[in-house]
């Protein structure tokens, strides 16, 4: 019965504490979880998994450093694919056509949430 009641969004950071053109990571929810971040750019936020589709790999090189040095795109720091911040889509690298998995990013009382199952990893099998 517990399945079918939806679990609360998980708050990541007050909104305030992600300012324009910053990206923040956060570490994964739990077992069986990867990590997420956070863009916000021209005044939206935006999350993805914090997964590389090339290796499987967090994408940045040290806390919070996830975009490159002008701030327009994601770059992972492994191998250097370029990652188009409003889709996740990557526009070169090794993974050039694959894409970031997105999260959806809600905002409640001033609090950046994502979905709970955000960063799940797939059961296999
Ligand atoms: S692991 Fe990200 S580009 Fe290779």
């Amino acid at each position: 019965m517990d399945a079918l009641i939806p679990a609360a969004p998980r708050a990541l950071c007050a909104a305030a504490d992600l300012a324009e053109g910053t990206a923040r990571g956060f570490p994964p929810a739990g077992p069986g979880f990867a990590g997420v971040f956070l863009v916000r750019k021209g005044g939206r936020v935006f999350g993805y998994v914090n997964v590389c589709p090339h290796l499987g790999v967090s994408l940045e090189w040290t806390a919070d450093r996830f975009l490159s040095a002008d701030g327009t795109s994601i770059v992972c720091a492994m191998h250097a694919a370029v990652f188009r911040i409003g889709d996740g889509a990557c526009l070169s690298g090794p993974c050039e056509g694959a894409a970031l998995t997105p999260v959806a990013v809600t905002e409640a009382d001033g609090m950046l949430c994502v979905p709970a199952g955000a960063g799940r990893y797939a059961e296999e099998g």
